[in-house]
């Protein structure tokens, strides 16, 4: 990964217009799983791992963007662009990694910023791709950030969230809360961020300084673009139109209970029924997880950590046998409080709270069970919480 001088400089070799340069992060969810689009609670911290966008405005209403990763270069006319990829994936084109840059541009022009003269970027990230760990929050921040302060239009942070979450959902297709681009924009160093998904209201909570967030890749790919993340979220809302028949107030599971559930669940289907069932208990479990980290109570943490990833594998049945393996091979370590998988489900990563003098022992330890496990090499990152997207101003 380039520095931001480098990748600047590579900018202005590549274009001849000197760059400014925006950097947001990928995340980790702590716990608080597809709570975020039923106006739940979510506890993820900013890790870090992050993409970086040098951006210049252009004259002649082209976009063209260079990516360090994919050493790849688009070269367009950018409005009739943004329409025809549209079109395009509407009819089932396959999503590129251009398409959350050029979903950002869609969703920022619809809101007045002023696109047309076309931009030059340079674009390089190293948040591991597919592997829940928001690669596309930290590239759609990125891009919007930087498209917003090449044209200097002022837009509050929390809509630029919005509105990138909005890209994704409308112009790539997937249809993801708020979560990822909420916390890349409003990370902060050494804080989880508790998300309120309904008010959008944020509270930072201290990491506790003794503990280190250790991120086991499974390196099995995951993809929240359509697929099986999608039909969660339909599950979820056919169980929501249910308990809403009989309590109107429901407006989102947020508003439901267990005793909701009990009442009308036999109306659902089983497998409805048991989505519902750990989205209120996911609920619950965050807003209690908050309270342990806020007293220092690492081992409640951790418990509830546990009971996440069991309601996550066995009633979201978003788990994977060798996500599965990295869970119990972490909670067989000494030093590890918790461990669960992270994310949209079906692969990608665990996220582990590790004693900060036990964090050696236990990624040798992981490293070891899972080749002997699945003859896969895991990839481990211990990772500090971070700062949200901001402008690098050069030294
Ligand atoms: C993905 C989505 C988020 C959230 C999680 C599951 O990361 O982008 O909005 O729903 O899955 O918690």
């Amino acid at each position: 990964m380039h520095t931001p001088a480098e990748l600047s400089a590579q900018h202005f070799d590549s274009f001849g217009t000197p760059a400014l340069v925006f950097a947001a992060p990928g995340r980790v969810n702590l716990i608080g799983e597809h709570t975020d689009y039923c106006d739940g609670f979510v506890l993820p911290a900013a890790i870090d791992f992050k993409t970086l966008v040098a951006i210049s405005q252009r004259t002649d209403g082209r976009l063209v963007v260079q990516s360090v990763n994919y050493s790849e270069r688009l070269d367009e006319v950018l409005d009739p662009f943004l329409d025809r990829r549209f079109r395009d994936l509407r009819a089932g084109a396959e999503t590129h990694w251009a398409d959350y840059i050029a979903g950002v541009l869609w969703i920022l022009r619809q809101h007045g910023v002023p696109v047309a003269d076309g931009f030059s970027m340079t674009v390089e990230g190293d948040v591991p791709l597919g592997a829940g760990l928001s690669s596309s929050a930290a590239i759609e921040v990125a891009t919007a950030c930087a498209v917003l302060g090449a044209t200097s239009f002022d837009l509050p942070l929390e809509k630029t969230a919005q509105l990138c979450r909005a890209a994704e959902n409308q112009f790539v297709g997937a249809n993801v809360g708020i979560m990822d681009q909420f916390v890349s924009c409003f990370g902060a160093l050494d804080h989880a961020v508790m998300i309120d998904c309904r008010s959008l209201q944020y509270t930072l909570v201290p990491i506790p300084s003794d503990v280190r967030i250790v991120i086991c890749n499974s390196m099995v790919k995951h993809s929240v673009a359509g697929g099986e993340y999608n039909t969660r979220r339909a599950e979820i809302e056919q169980g929501t139109a249910i308990l809403h028949l009989h309590r109107p107030e429901i407006r989102a599971l947020r508003d439901a209970t267990l005793e909701d559930l009990d009442r009308w669940g036999s109306e659902m289907p089983a497998n409805v029924f048991r989505r519902c069932r750990h989205v209120i208990t996911e609920d619950n479990r965050v807003l209690a997880a908050v309270n342990a980290f806020q007293h220092g109570d690492l081992s409640r943490f951790g418990q509830l950590m546990h009971e996440a990833h069991v309601s996550f594998r066995d009633d979201f049945e978003a788990s994977c046998p060798e996500i599965d393996l990295l869970v119990e091979l972490a909670d067989k370590e000494p030093g590890c409080f918790g461990a669960r998988l992270t994310g949209g489900g079906f692969g990608g990563c665990t996220v582990n709270l590790v004693a900060a003098e036990q964090v050696e022992g236990f990624t040798q330890a992981m490293r070891t069970g899972y080749k002997q496990g699945t003859g896969i090499d895991c990839e481990i990152y211990i990772s500090r919480a971070s700062a949200g997207a901001h402008q690098i101003v050069p030294e």
